[in-house]
Order: C-alpha cells, then structure tokens, then sequence
C-alpha cells in the first residue's frame, strides 16, 4: 500500500464527501429536465424503483472495492486481476468525458450568480437562455472558470479542500430549497405541477425509460465512473460501509425530490414546458426569483449554494483520473491537476460551442454537449457498473454477511450482486439502446 495516500479524518467527513458527490448538479438541474422529457411521474416510479431495487448494490460494491484494496480504479482492478485493469481504466477516462459537459453548466450557475447581483431587465427568461448558451465567448470563459475552482480544491488535497463545502454548505442549501418550495406550492396551478409528478399514466410507460432512468440514478449517485471506488479508497476504520450507503441514497433522493417539488409547480404556474431540456432549471427559476420578495438575494444565496454543491461534485469526479496520475503513473498532484485542466479543456470548449457556433456538428444526431451527458450517462456508466458487480462478485468474493448482519439481507445482496444487478443493467442497456 502506498504510504502517502490521503485518508478522511473521520467517518463524517467521508459520508459527507460522499454526499457531497452524489448531491450536485445531477439532483437540481439533470433530475428534473430528464423527468420532464420522459413524462414527469411515471419515470420518478421508475427511478424510484430502480434507486431501491438496484442502486444500492452497485454503490455498495464500489464503496467496498476501494476500502479493500486502498488504490485507485486501475490497481483497484488490477489488484483484483491483472486482466481487469483496462476495464479499470475506464473509470477515470468516463469521468474527464463527465467533467467535459458538467463543468459547462458549472459556468452556466456563475453567470446566473452575477445576474441575480445585477439589476438586469430581463423578462423572458427562455430567450434569454438561449442567447446566453449561444453567445459562445462568456460561456466558455465561465466554463474554465469554473474548470478551474475544482481543480483548484482537488489540487489542495481530500482534507483541507472538500470538508467546508460540505459541512457548512450542505445543510444552508436544504434550508433554501424549502424556503422555495413553500413559496412553489403557494403558487395559482401548484397543484398540476404535483400531480405531473406524482400522478403516473403508466400508460407511458416505455423500455428507453428505463434507461433514461437508470442513467440518472447512476448520474446522481456518483456511480459508474469510479467517484465513490476512490473515495471509498481513502476510508481508514470505517466498518459500516452499509450505513453509509443509506445516507448517500437517502440524501441524494431527497435532494432531487426537493428540487422537483420546488420546480413542477412553478413551472406549471408560469406555463412552461415541463420538456424543454437542459435549460429547465435555469428558465424556471429565474421567474420564481423574479416574483418573490428580495428575490436577487434569494436567487443569489440560491445558485452560490447550488455552486457550492456543483464544486463538492466536479471534485470528486476528477479526484478519479487524479489519483490515478497520481499513483500509477507518478505524476505529482500539482502537475496532474494542470494536465487535466488542458485536457478538459479541449473537450469542454467545443461542447461549450456546441449551443452556438458548433449546433450543426451531430453525433448519433445529438449535439456535442448532449452527446457526451448520453454517453455517459447512458452508455459507459452502466457498462462499468456492470463489470464493477460481475469482479466484485465472482472474483472479490464480497460477502453480504461480512457487512449485513440480518442473514436474509445479506443473501439477497450475494444474490443481486452476483446475478440480478448485473443482468438487469445489461438489459437496460440493450433494450434501450436498441
Ligand atoms: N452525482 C453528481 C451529481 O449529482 C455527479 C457525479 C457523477 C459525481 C459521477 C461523481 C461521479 O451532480
């Protein structure tokens, strides 16, 4: 083992870095503009279901493969077998291809940060939306910008650079959320934005769904790039891995309860389209702070924490190709986070770009932007959390029972692991892409 590798100073810095992972961008913008495209609550159901059944277990294991062998994805795998360490090694290039478009958005909060500081006329918020994406030059500036604030922390190091953010930061930013849903639900038509999301037609029920479901829950949940397999890696004592993977689903899910119920009445209110995509978020809530009562300095406390969470984050997402340069391949935490920077970089400009003066340039007839939120999401994280479960479960040998004391759980685990999760994933996969 290496000597130097980081560690949390307690067991609640760790849960609350895994929380602050998986609490981030996924629940309060990707969460309800994915909802809102495939049909409000049938697909929560779906999500829900999938969160329950599947999720966990994936999460579990990722958690339990870094605390056993203390490296970084590739010698985690290798470690396991040598054979394995090209599917290792998938981790951190899924989380340089992530950080390329979650960091756009990133830049997107800044700028919704600087307005709501700024007396700006604005009134329709959707036009205005795609002016900004489209303007090309701010939008890549923020990007970097924001680039640059994860890299920044991650450069500092596990204990200095993440603990703040996620014990002071997390705990205000719920506190706001309520304060905007109460303001939501007193809204004229609330009521239609409840029941789109929670009143399901499972007549709309289809296989690409499932998928898009599956995807998010992997999204939110840190897992399938390696995120929790690293931090999992710098856990000294922890023995209850399985408390600790209750608090992250728990938490997680309600954050991006929350976030739906602030948002789908509001945007029934204001007679917005529940589908239009990834600017949901930023369209929806500048009206809400356009109508409350010192409504710049809601809107300003409001997207500064959702920054915050956003940074806790894109930490932990290039904490994976960071500690692999860092221990496999020798490359000094400073020099590493510099190569990243450059690396990001080139993919998150033309992504950036792809709003504006790149819309034309289509892969399997997305844009760049939208094309590497599927791949990821949809493709490369399933996939490795397929092979995460088959090495954790044929060839770890992780045993339920190390971890769970009731004797049913912990055959049950053995069980998923080993044959329902993995093929559950693999159909998901097939059937939606198909
Ligand atoms: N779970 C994070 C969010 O919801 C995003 C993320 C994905 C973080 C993958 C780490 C790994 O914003």
């Amino acid at each position: 083992m290496e000597k130097n590798r980081p560690s949390w100073s307690s067991r609640v810095t760790f849960i609350l870095a895994a929380v602050g992972s998986a609490v981030g961008l996924g629940n309060i913008w990707r969460f309800p503009y994915i909802m809102g495209q495939n049909g409000g609550a049938v697909f929560l159901a779906v999500y829900l279901l999938l969160i329950l059944t599947i999720c966990f277990i994936p999460l579990f294991a990722e958690l339990v493969v870094g605390k056993f062998t203390k490296k970084e994805c590739i010698g985690a795998y290798e470690a396991i077998n040598p054979k394995f360490k090209f599917l290792g090694a998938m981790n951190p290039i899924t989380g340089v291809l992530i950080s390329s478009f979650y960091f756009i958005v990133g830049g997107w909060i800044l700028n919704y940060i600087y307005l709501s500081f700024t007396s700006s006329k604005i009134t329709d918020y959707g036009a205005y939306f795609g002016s900004f994406t489209q303007s090309a030059l701010i939008p890549c500036i923020l990007t970097l910008v924001f680039l640059f604030l994860c890299i920044f922390f991650t450069a500092r190091g596990v204990k200095k650079g993440i603990e703040f953010a996620n014990n002071v930061l997390m705990p205000l930013f719920a506190v706001i959320l309520v304060v905007l849903i109460a303001f939501s639900l007193s809204l004229p038509n609330a009521k239609l934005g409840l029941e789109y999301m929670f009143k399901p037609d499972f007549s709309k029920l289809n296989a690409h769904m499932f998928l898009a479901a599956l995807g998010q829950a992997l999204f939110t949940l840190s897992i399938g790039m390696g995120a929790l397999l690293t931090y999992g890696s710098y856990i000294k004592e922890d023995k209850n891995i399985t408390k600790s993977t209750y608090t992250i689903i728990f938490s997680d899910t309600l954050f991006a309860l929350l976030a739906g119920v602030m948002l789908f009445p509001a945007i029934f209110s204001f007679g917005l389209e529940p589908s239009s995509g990834a600017g949901l978020v930023f369209v929806t809530l500048p009206y809400i702070f356009s109508q409350i009562p010192f409504g710049g300095i809601v809107s300003g406390a409001f997207f500064i924490l959702l920054l915050a969470a956003a940074i806790t984050s894109g930490i932990s997402i290039i904490e994976v190709p960071v500690a692999t340069m860092t221990e496999r391949f020798k490359i000094s935490r400073i020099n590493a986070c510099t190569i990243l920077f450059f690396i990001i970089s080139a993919i998150s400009i033309p992504a950036t770009l792809s709003f504006g003066p790149f819309s034309e340039f289509k892969i399997i007839g997305k844009n760049i932007f939208d094309f590497l939120d599927f791949i990821t999401s949809n493709f490369l994280m399933p996939l490795n959390a397929f092979f995460l479960c088959v090495i954790a479960g044929w060839f770890l040998k992780i045993k339920g029972g190390t971890f769970i004391r009731n004797r049913v759980f912990a055959a049950l685990f053995d069980f998923g692991l080993k044959f329902v999760v993995p093929i559950t994933l693999l159909l998901v996969l097939y059937i939606g892409l198909k």
